[in-house]
């Protein structure tokens, strides 16, 4: 795996609803590496929910949990689906570069904001009644375009999750 990295993790960056999740799963199962979802392992840390983490600890104690996190990582062959906000603060793309190819999962907004009505609840930085005109989600969503696209690589993540998942591996092979 050619990059600059020290080590040889696959980490997936992209907007919320990108689906960095169901691709990790199925990517390390296909590569026999070790599924790490940064959400779940801060929220087994802390023993609560992110969306209580926000509510009771605020924004800024949970960009330091996962700040933590990634400079505390030390793990091998795995494949790491970051937070959405995770790469866009501080000099994280940075620290998660030496952690391994940074892989960012493009997908279009308006599927994304297909799959967040359906799954908003989870996620505090979605207003309730969310519609396609929620200006405040697209100007972060336009916002955090530019470092996603500063990742190792890039693909289009509208594509079937079997597509995605071989131009995954090939590009991380070559
Ligand atoms: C966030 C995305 C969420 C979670 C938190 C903040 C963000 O993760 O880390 O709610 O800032 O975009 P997902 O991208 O997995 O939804």
């Amino acid at each position: 795996m050619p990059n600059n990295s020290e080590e040889n993790n696959i980490v997936l960056v992209g907007f919320m609803g990108a689906g960095k999740t169901t691709i990790g799963k199925l990517l390390a199962k296909s590569m026999g590496f070790t599924f790490i979802d940064t959400d779940a392992e801060i929220e087994k840390e802390e023993g609560i929910s992110v969306a209580q983490i926000f509510e009771m600890k605020g924004e800024e104690y949970f960009r330091e949990l996962e700040r933590n996190f990634i400079t505390n990582f030390r793990r091998n062959k795995c494949i790491i689906s970051t937070g959405g906000g995770m790469p866009c603060y501080k000099d994280n793309m940075k620290k998660l570069k030496i952690l391994g190819t940074v892989v960012f999962i493009n997908t279009s907004y308006d599927l994304i904001i297909e799959r967040l009505k359906i799954n908003q609840k989870s996620r505090p930085l979605i207003k309730s009644g969310l519609d396609d005109k929620n200006e405040e989600l697209h100007s972060l969503f336009a916002l955090r375009q530019e470092i996603y696209q500063s990742s190792d690589k890039e693909i289009v993540g509208d594509n079937s999750p079997s597509s995605i998942l071989e131009e995954i591996r090939k590009i991380t092979c070559d």
